[in-house]
Protein backbone atom coordinates (compact mmCIF):
# COMPACT_ATOMS: atom_id res chain seq x y z
CA UNK A 1 0.00 0.00 0.00
CA UNK A 2 1.92 3.19 -0.89
CA UNK A 3 1.01 6.89 0.57
CA UNK A 4 -2.39 8.50 -0.16
CA UNK A 5 -1.97 12.06 0.78
CA UNK A 6 -5.27 14.00 1.09
CA UNK A 7 -4.16 16.96 2.61
CA UNK A 8 -1.30 18.44 2.67
CA UNK A 9 1.77 17.29 5.27
CA UNK A 10 1.03 17.98 7.97
CA UNK A 11 -2.54 18.25 7.54
CA UNK A 12 -4.71 21.15 9.25
CA UNK A 13 -5.80 18.32 12.07
CA UNK A 14 -1.80 17.24 12.97
CA UNK A 15 -1.15 21.04 12.80
CA UNK A 16 -4.35 22.15 15.59
CA UNK A 17 -3.34 19.14 17.50
CA UNK A 18 0.37 19.84 17.77
CA UNK A 19 -0.48 23.67 18.77
CA UNK A 20 -2.54 22.35 21.47
CA UNK A 21 0.01 19.88 22.33
CA UNK A 22 3.29 22.18 22.74
CA UNK A 23 0.81 24.07 25.29
CA UNK A 24 0.33 20.94 27.87
CA UNK A 25 3.68 18.96 27.13
CA UNK A 26 7.44 19.14 27.90
CA UNK A 27 8.83 20.92 24.99
CA UNK A 28 11.62 18.72 24.90
CA UNK A 29 9.33 15.53 23.87
CA UNK A 30 7.50 15.80 20.54
CA UNK A 31 9.25 17.79 17.93
CA UNK A 32 7.24 20.07 16.44
CA UNK A 33 8.02 22.20 13.14
CA UNK A 34 6.86 23.63 9.88
CA UNK A 35 6.90 19.69 8.53
CA UNK A 36 6.56 17.25 11.61
CA UNK A 37 4.51 16.30 13.20
CA UNK A 38 1.60 13.96 11.66
CA UNK A 39 -0.60 12.75 14.39
CA UNK A 40 -1.20 9.12 13.95
CA UNK A 41 -5.06 7.79 13.73
CA UNK A 42 -4.44 3.96 12.95
CA UNK A 43 -2.81 1.91 11.28
CA UNK A 44 -2.55 -2.07 9.34
CA UNK A 45 0.13 -3.72 8.00
CA UNK A 46 3.22 -0.99 6.70
CA UNK A 47 0.82 1.80 6.43
CA UNK A 48 -0.49 4.52 8.90
CA UNK A 49 -2.92 7.01 8.38
CA UNK A 50 -3.46 10.20 10.01
CA UNK A 51 -6.40 12.65 11.39
CA UNK A 52 -6.37 14.08 8.59
CA UNK A 53 -6.68 11.06 6.81
CA UNK A 54 -3.16 10.87 4.81
CA UNK A 55 -1.96 7.08 4.44
CA UNK A 56 2.05 6.60 5.01
CA UNK A 57 4.34 4.15 4.31
CA UNK A 58 6.10 3.54 7.70
CA UNK A 59 9.75 2.10 6.86
CA UNK A 60 11.06 2.54 10.88
CA UNK A 61 7.84 0.05 11.91
CA UNK A 62 7.36 2.63 15.45
CA UNK A 63 10.81 2.45 16.49
CA UNK A 64 11.20 -1.27 15.42
CA UNK A 65 8.11 -2.43 17.29
CA UNK A 66 5.70 -3.40 14.53
CA UNK A 67 8.10 -6.03 13.26
CA UNK A 68 4.85 -8.01 12.14
CA UNK A 69 2.90 -4.72 11.21
CA UNK A 70 0.45 -3.01 12.72
CA UNK A 71 -3.27 -4.35 13.42
CA UNK A 72 -2.31 -8.01 13.37
CA UNK A 73 -5.63 -10.02 12.59
CA UNK A 74 -4.63 -12.83 15.37
CA UNK A 75 -2.82 -10.38 17.66
CA UNK A 76 -5.65 -7.92 17.78
CA UNK A 77 -7.82 -10.69 18.92
CA UNK A 78 -5.64 -12.02 21.31
CA UNK A 79 -5.90 -8.18 23.31
CA UNK A 80 -9.75 -8.05 23.12
CA UNK A 81 -9.61 -11.56 24.17
CA UNK A 82 -7.01 -10.64 27.58
CA UNK A 83 -8.90 -6.91 27.85
CA UNK A 84 -12.25 -8.79 28.64
CA UNK A 85 -10.65 -10.89 31.02
CA UNK A 86 -8.01 -9.53 33.28
CA UNK A 87 -5.91 -5.88 32.52
CA UNK A 88 -3.82 -5.92 35.84
CA UNK A 89 -2.20 -8.53 37.95
CA UNK A 90 -0.42 -8.61 41.34
CA UNK A 91 3.25 -9.48 39.02
CA UNK A 92 5.54 -10.51 42.00
CA UNK A 93 2.76 -11.25 44.47
CA UNK A 94 0.15 -12.89 42.61
CA UNK A 95 1.52 -13.48 39.22
CA UNK A 96 -1.24 -14.74 36.50
CA UNK A 97 -0.49 -18.33 34.31
CA UNK A 98 0.41 -16.07 31.08
CA UNK A 99 3.51 -14.63 33.14
CA UNK A 100 5.13 -18.24 34.00
CA UNK A 101 3.82 -19.35 30.44
CA UNK A 102 5.70 -16.39 28.58
CA UNK A 103 9.40 -16.87 31.10
CA UNK A 104 9.16 -20.52 29.77
CA UNK A 105 8.71 -19.38 26.31
CA UNK A 106 12.08 -17.14 26.92
CA UNK A 107 13.88 -19.83 28.07
CA UNK A 108 12.85 -21.98 25.67
CA UNK A 109 13.76 -19.43 22.55
CA UNK A 110 16.85 -17.79 23.93
CA UNK A 111 19.46 -20.09 26.27
CA UNK A 112 17.37 -23.29 25.42
CA UNK A 113 17.94 -22.83 21.77
CA UNK A 114 21.25 -21.92 21.83
CA UNK A 115 21.95 -25.34 24.23
CA UNK A 116 23.13 -23.60 27.38
CA UNK A 117 19.75 -23.71 28.94
CA UNK A 118 17.60 -23.44 30.64
CA UNK A 119 17.18 -19.50 30.63
CA UNK A 120 15.74 -17.72 34.09
CA UNK A 121 13.98 -14.35 33.10
CA UNK A 122 13.32 -11.02 34.73
CA UNK A 123 10.22 -9.36 33.05
CA UNK A 124 10.27 -5.18 33.19
CA UNK A 125 8.41 -2.30 30.93
CA UNK A 126 10.76 -0.50 29.32
CA UNK A 127 13.90 -2.06 27.24
CA UNK A 128 16.05 0.50 29.58
CA UNK A 129 14.25 -1.70 32.69
CA UNK A 130 15.72 -4.96 30.90
CA UNK A 131 18.92 -3.26 30.80
CA UNK A 132 19.19 -2.05 34.33
CA UNK A 133 17.88 -5.39 35.49
CA UNK A 134 20.68 -7.02 33.85
CA UNK A 135 23.37 -4.82 35.39
CA UNK A 136 22.31 -5.58 38.15
CA UNK A 137 22.55 -9.00 38.01
CA UNK A 138 25.55 -8.46 36.62
CA UNK A 139 26.71 -6.92 39.84
CA UNK A 140 25.24 -9.34 42.10
CA UNK A 141 26.76 -12.52 40.10
CA UNK A 142 30.50 -10.73 40.24
CA UNK A 143 30.50 -8.42 42.63
CA UNK A 144 32.18 -6.07 40.61
CA UNK A 145 31.27 -2.61 39.65
CA UNK A 146 33.09 -2.08 36.45
CA UNK A 147 31.10 -2.09 33.28
CA UNK A 148 32.33 -2.13 29.54
CA UNK A 149 30.46 -0.45 27.25
CA UNK A 150 30.62 1.15 23.64
CA UNK A 151 30.53 4.54 21.94
CA UNK A 152 27.44 5.40 20.35
CA UNK A 153 26.24 2.34 22.18
CA UNK A 154 22.21 3.02 22.88
CA UNK A 155 20.81 1.17 26.01
CA UNK A 156 17.82 3.64 27.07
CA UNK A 157 17.69 7.15 29.09
CA UNK A 158 17.12 5.89 32.89
CA UNK A 159 19.78 6.57 34.94
CA UNK A 160 21.19 3.33 35.18
CA UNK A 161 20.52 2.90 31.35
CA UNK A 162 22.27 5.79 30.41
CA UNK A 163 24.58 4.84 32.45
CA UNK A 164 25.89 2.24 29.97
CA UNK A 165 24.55 4.51 27.03
CA UNK A 166 27.16 5.86 25.07
CA UNK A 167 25.79 9.05 23.61
CA UNK A 168 27.32 12.46 24.97
CA UNK A 169 24.14 14.20 23.87
CA UNK A 170 21.91 11.98 26.17
CA UNK A 171 24.41 12.07 29.05
CA UNK A 172 25.96 15.42 29.18
CA UNK A 173 22.64 17.49 30.48
CA UNK A 174 22.77 15.00 33.75
CA UNK A 175 26.42 13.84 33.90
CA UNK A 176 26.84 15.32 37.38
CA UNK A 177 24.71 12.79 38.29
CA UNK A 178 25.82 9.78 36.24
CA UNK A 179 27.39 7.29 38.04
CA UNK A 180 31.16 6.67 36.89
CA UNK A 181 31.21 2.93 36.51
CA UNK A 182 30.66 2.56 32.76
CA UNK A 183 34.23 2.40 30.68
CA UNK A 184 33.30 3.39 26.62
CA UNK A 185 35.50 2.16 24.12
CA UNK A 186 34.97 2.47 20.28
CA UNK A 187 32.14 0.30 18.80
CA UNK A 188 34.39 -1.17 15.22
CA UNK A 189 33.84 -0.37 12.17
CA UNK A 190 33.29 -3.22 9.48
CA UNK A 191 37.03 -3.12 8.20
CA UNK A 192 38.34 -2.65 11.66
CA UNK A 193 41.15 -5.15 11.90
CA UNK A 194 40.70 -7.73 14.84
CA UNK A 195 44.74 -7.30 16.21
CA UNK A 196 44.71 -3.37 16.34
CA UNK A 197 41.58 -3.48 18.02
CA UNK A 198 42.29 -6.16 20.68
CA UNK A 199 45.31 -4.09 20.97
CA UNK A 200 43.84 -1.06 21.67
CA UNK A 201 41.43 -2.62 24.04
CA UNK A 202 44.38 -4.21 26.11
CA UNK A 203 46.49 -0.37 26.14
CA UNK A 204 42.70 1.10 27.72
CA UNK A 205 42.43 -1.59 29.88
CA UNK A 206 46.56 -2.03 30.89
CA UNK A 207 46.47 0.83 33.40
CA UNK A 208 45.98 1.04 36.44
CA UNK A 209 43.48 3.22 36.19
CA UNK A 210 41.10 0.79 34.05
CA UNK A 211 42.18 -3.11 35.25
CA UNK A 212 40.33 -5.28 33.17
CA UNK A 213 39.55 -7.80 36.01
CA UNK A 214 37.44 -4.87 37.77
CA UNK A 215 34.91 -5.35 34.93
CA UNK A 216 32.36 -7.15 35.89
CA UNK A 217 29.95 -7.15 33.22
CA UNK A 218 30.22 -6.33 29.12
CA UNK A 219 27.05 -4.34 27.45
CA UNK A 220 26.65 -4.49 23.88
CA UNK A 221 24.21 -4.35 20.98
CA UNK A 222 25.16 -6.67 18.29
CA UNK A 223 24.63 -4.07 15.72
CA UNK A 224 24.24 -0.87 16.94
CA UNK A 225 20.66 0.95 16.35
CA UNK A 226 20.19 4.24 17.32
CA UNK A 227 23.89 4.49 17.11
CA UNK A 228 23.78 4.90 13.65
CA UNK A 229 22.90 1.37 12.31
CA UNK A 230 26.75 -0.16 12.83
CA UNK A 231 27.10 -3.70 11.55
CA UNK A 232 30.65 -4.92 13.41
CA UNK A 233 32.99 -7.31 11.97
CA UNK A 234 32.67 -11.04 12.77
CA UNK A 235 35.48 -11.14 15.01
CA UNK A 236 33.66 -9.00 17.75
CA UNK A 237 31.37 -11.19 19.49
CA UNK A 238 33.75 -13.78 19.82
CA UNK A 239 36.34 -11.43 20.95
CA UNK A 240 34.48 -10.05 23.84
CA UNK A 241 32.82 -13.72 24.84
CA UNK A 242 36.68 -14.25 25.46
CA UNK A 243 37.39 -10.82 27.03
CA UNK A 244 34.19 -11.45 29.47
CA UNK A 245 35.24 -15.14 30.16
CA UNK A 246 39.11 -13.87 30.96
CA UNK A 247 37.88 -11.16 32.92
CA UNK A 248 35.47 -13.13 35.31
CA UNK A 249 32.69 -10.57 33.49
CA UNK A 250 29.33 -11.19 32.29
CA UNK A 251 28.47 -10.30 28.71
CA UNK A 252 24.99 -8.98 28.16
CA UNK A 253 24.02 -8.28 24.63
CA UNK A 254 21.41 -6.04 24.22
CA UNK A 255 19.11 -7.26 21.37
CA UNK A 256 15.67 -5.32 22.14
CA UNK A 257 16.30 -3.45 18.83
CA UNK A 258 17.83 -6.56 16.83
CA UNK A 259 15.61 -8.97 17.91
CA UNK A 260 12.85 -11.31 16.63
CA UNK A 261 14.28 -11.58 13.36
CA UNK A 262 14.90 -7.87 13.09
CA UNK A 263 18.13 -9.17 11.51
CA UNK A 264 16.87 -12.45 9.67
CA UNK A 265 17.55 -14.60 12.09
CA UNK A 266 16.23 -14.40 15.69
CA UNK A 267 18.57 -13.00 17.16
CA UNK A 268 21.45 -10.38 15.91
CA UNK A 269 24.15 -13.12 18.04
CA UNK A 270 22.89 -15.90 15.86
CA UNK A 271 24.97 -14.63 13.12
CA UNK A 272 27.84 -15.28 14.65
CA UNK A 273 27.28 -18.23 17.31
CA UNK A 274 27.94 -16.27 20.08
CA UNK A 275 26.25 -17.12 23.17
CA UNK A 276 25.62 -14.62 26.34
CA UNK A 277 25.27 -14.72 29.64
CA UNK A 278 22.04 -12.16 29.64
CA UNK A 279 20.23 -10.65 27.00
CA UNK A 280 17.59 -7.99 26.80
CA UNK A 281 14.24 -8.06 24.77
CA UNK A 282 11.73 -5.11 23.91
CA UNK A 283 10.34 -4.06 21.05
CA UNK A 284 9.39 -5.97 18.69
CA UNK A 285 8.43 -8.98 21.56
CA UNK A 286 5.18 -7.77 22.24
CA UNK A 287 4.50 -5.55 19.12
CA UNK A 288 2.80 -2.76 20.68
CA UNK A 289 2.50 -3.27 24.44
CA UNK A 290 5.74 -1.84 26.81
CA UNK A 291 6.85 -5.02 28.48
CA UNK A 292 10.63 -6.04 28.06
CA UNK A 293 12.86 -8.94 29.48
CA UNK A 294 16.29 -9.58 30.55
CA UNK A 295 16.70 -13.14 29.87
CA UNK A 296 20.17 -15.59 31.55
CA UNK A 297 21.71 -18.11 32.20
CA UNK A 298 20.09 -19.97 35.02
CA UNK A 299 23.06 -19.79 37.24
CA UNK A 300 23.83 -16.04 36.68
CA UNK A 301 19.94 -15.21 37.59
CA UNK A 302 20.21 -17.08 40.50
CA UNK A 303 22.75 -14.55 42.15
CA UNK A 304 19.94 -12.95 42.89
CA UNK A 305 18.44 -14.07 46.21
CA UNK A 306 15.19 -15.70 47.03
CA UNK A 307 12.46 -13.80 47.26
CA UNK A 308 11.44 -13.36 51.56
CA UNK A 309 8.37 -11.84 50.75
CA UNK A 310 10.14 -8.61 49.51
CA UNK A 311 11.38 -8.54 45.99
CA UNK A 312 14.72 -6.41 45.48
CA UNK A 313 13.34 -5.84 42.20
CA UNK A 314 9.96 -5.67 40.54
CA UNK A 315 7.41 -3.05 39.66
CA UNK A 316 3.76 -2.55 39.29
CA UNK A 317 3.24 -3.44 36.37
CA UNK A 318 5.71 -6.31 36.13
CA UNK A 319 4.47 -9.27 34.15
CA UNK A 320 1.07 -7.30 32.94
CA UNK A 321 -1.50 -10.47 31.69
CA UNK A 322 -2.29 -7.90 28.31
CA UNK A 323 1.88 -7.71 27.93
CA UNK A 324 2.24 -11.38 28.56
CA UNK A 325 -0.74 -12.48 26.42
CA UNK A 326 0.80 -10.08 23.84
CA UNK A 327 4.30 -11.63 23.74
CA UNK A 328 2.98 -14.84 23.39
CA UNK A 329 0.78 -14.30 20.48
CA UNK A 330 3.88 -12.13 18.78
CA UNK A 331 6.43 -14.80 19.63
CA UNK A 332 3.78 -17.48 18.03
CA UNK A 333 3.98 -15.31 14.78
CA UNK A 334 7.43 -14.57 14.74
CA UNK A 335 8.21 -18.09 15.14
CA UNK A 336 6.18 -19.08 12.06
CA UNK A 337 8.52 -20.91 9.69
CA UNK A 338 10.29 -18.78 6.97
CA UNK A 339 9.67 -15.33 8.48
CA UNK A 340 13.71 -15.18 9.25
CA UNK A 341 14.07 -15.89 5.60
CA UNK A 342 11.68 -13.55 4.17
CA UNK A 343 13.39 -10.81 6.31
CA UNK A 344 16.69 -11.87 4.65
CA UNK A 345 15.14 -11.72 1.19
CA UNK A 346 13.84 -8.39 1.66
CA UNK A 347 16.45 -7.13 3.48
CA UNK A 348 18.80 -7.91 0.34
CA UNK A 349 16.34 -6.05 -1.82
CA UNK A 350 16.78 -2.90 0.90
CA UNK A 351 20.58 -3.26 0.71
CA UNK A 352 20.82 -3.65 -3.08
CA UNK A 353 18.80 -0.34 -3.38
CA UNK A 354 20.68 1.93 -0.96
CA UNK A 355 23.60 0.22 -2.88
CA UNK A 356 22.27 1.41 -6.07
CA UNK A 357 21.63 5.02 -4.08
CA UNK A 358 25.35 5.03 -3.39
CA UNK A 359 26.83 4.45 -6.51
CA UNK A 360 25.09 7.73 -7.89
CA UNK A 361 27.30 10.00 -6.41
CA UNK A 362 24.23 12.13 -5.01
CA UNK A 363 25.15 12.66 -1.12
CA UNK A 364 24.82 9.07 0.36
CA UNK A 365 27.37 7.06 1.09
CA UNK A 366 27.84 3.78 3.53
CA UNK A 367 24.93 1.86 2.65
CA UNK A 368 25.20 -0.90 4.99
CA UNK A 369 22.16 -3.62 6.68
CA UNK A 370 21.67 -6.47 7.69
CA UNK A 371 18.01 -8.50 7.07
CA UNK A 372 15.90 -5.28 7.15
CA UNK A 373 17.74 -3.44 9.49
CA UNK A 374 19.81 -1.02 7.47
CA UNK A 375 21.11 2.55 7.19
CA UNK A 376 22.95 5.34 4.95
CA UNK A 377 24.77 8.61 5.84
CA UNK A 378 23.76 12.04 4.10
CA UNK A 379 27.33 13.73 3.04
CA UNK A 380 28.07 16.68 1.92
CA UNK A 381 30.20 17.64 -0.86
CA UNK A 382 32.93 17.24 0.83
CA UNK A 383 32.29 13.82 2.47
CA UNK A 384 31.60 15.15 5.10
CA UNK A 385 28.21 14.04 7.58
CA UNK A 386 25.43 16.52 6.72
CA UNK A 387 22.57 15.87 9.66
CA UNK A 388 20.94 18.87 8.19
CA UNK A 389 19.94 17.39 4.40
CA UNK A 390 19.09 14.42 6.36
CA UNK A 391 16.88 16.44 8.19
CA UNK A 392 15.27 18.03 5.32
CA UNK A 393 15.03 14.23 3.67
CA UNK A 394 13.07 13.36 6.29
CA UNK A 395 10.86 16.19 6.39
CA UNK A 396 10.66 16.31 2.64
CA UNK A 397 9.86 12.08 2.69
CA UNK A 398 7.46 12.60 5.01
CA UNK A 399 5.56 15.25 3.23
CA UNK A 400 5.42 12.52 0.32
CA UNK A 401 4.09 10.46 2.55
CA UNK A 402 7.00 7.92 4.40
CA UNK A 403 7.93 8.12 8.15
CA UNK A 404 11.49 7.41 8.02
CA UNK A 405 13.63 8.60 10.91
CA UNK A 406 17.89 10.03 11.21
CA UNK A 407 20.02 8.82 13.83
CA UNK A 408 23.72 8.19 14.77
CA UNK A 409 25.80 10.46 16.87
CA UNK A 410 26.06 13.08 13.78
CA UNK A 411 21.91 12.46 12.90
CA UNK A 412 23.34 11.92 9.59
CA UNK A 413 22.12 8.08 8.90
CA UNK A 414 18.63 7.41 7.68
CA UNK A 415 17.41 4.21 9.16
CA UNK A 416 15.40 1.87 7.57
CA UNK A 417 13.54 -0.96 9.69
CA UNK A 418 10.59 -1.32 8.17
CA UNK A 419 7.93 -4.06 9.44
CA UNK A 420 8.40 -7.54 7.55
CA UNK A 421 4.88 -7.69 5.81
CA UNK A 422 6.29 -4.24 3.04
CA UNK A 423 6.61 -4.99 -0.17
CA UNK A 424 9.71 -5.57 -2.03
CA UNK A 425 8.46 -3.18 -4.40
CA UNK A 426 7.36 -0.16 -1.58
CA UNK A 427 10.60 -1.23 -0.94
CA UNK A 428 11.82 0.12 -4.10
CA UNK A 429 9.72 2.91 -4.54
CA UNK A 430 10.71 4.29 -1.21
CA UNK A 431 14.61 3.75 -1.94
CA UNK A 432 14.07 5.77 -5.45
CA UNK A 433 12.18 8.92 -3.40
CA UNK A 434 15.19 9.27 -1.85
CA UNK A 435 17.08 9.12 -5.22
CA UNK A 436 14.96 12.05 -5.66
CA UNK A 437 15.69 13.94 -3.04
CA UNK A 438 19.51 13.24 -3.57
CA UNK A 439 19.54 14.66 -7.24
CA UNK A 440 17.27 17.60 -6.09
CA UNK A 441 19.36 18.25 -3.56
CA UNK A 442 22.89 17.84 -4.99
CA UNK A 443 21.11 20.52 -8.16
CA UNK A 444 20.75 23.05 -5.14
CA UNK A 445 23.79 22.62 -4.13
CA UNK A 446 25.36 23.14 -7.21
CA UNK A 447 23.21 26.51 -8.11
CA UNK A 448 22.87 27.82 -4.39
CA UNK A 449 26.66 26.88 -3.47
CA UNK A 450 25.20 24.63 -0.56
C1 LIG B 1 19.25 -1.36 21.64
C2 LIG B 1 18.29 -0.64 22.53
N1 LIG B 1 18.34 -0.85 23.84
C3 LIG B 1 17.51 -0.22 24.69
C4 LIG B 1 16.58 0.66 24.23
C5 LIG B 1 15.67 1.37 25.19
O1 LIG B 1 14.38 0.89 25.10
P1 LIG B 1 13.17 1.75 25.72
O2 LIG B 1 13.09 2.99 24.89
O3 LIG B 1 11.99 0.84 25.59
O4 LIG B 1 13.55 2.04 27.14
C6 LIG B 1 16.48 0.91 22.86
C7 LIG B 1 15.51 1.87 22.32
O5 LIG B 1 15.56 2.31 21.21
C8 LIG B 1 17.37 0.26 21.98
O6 LIG B 1 17.35 0.47 20.67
Amino acid sequence: MLPLLKTAVPGPESRRLAAALARVESRNITFLSEGFPVFWDRAEGAAVWDVDGNRFLDLTSGFGVAGLGYGEKTLVAAVADQAGKLLHGMGDVHPTALKAELCAELSRLTFEAWGAGPGKVILGCTGAEAVEAALKTAALATGKRGVLAFRNGYHGLGYGALTVTGSDFFRAPFAGQLADFAHFVPYPDAGTDPVTYAEALALHFGSFAHPIGAIGAIVVEPIQGRGGQNIPPAWFLPLLRRLADGAGAVLIFDEIFTGWYRTGRRFACDYDGVVPDLVCLGKALTGGFPLSACVGKAAVIDAWPKSTGEALHTSTYLGNPLGCRMALESLRLLEEPGLGETVARKGEVLLAALRELEAKEIGFARARGRGLMAGIDVIDQEGNPDPARAGAIVEGMLAEGVILLSDGPERNTLAFTPPFVLGEEELRWAVGRLNAWGESSSRSDSSQGG
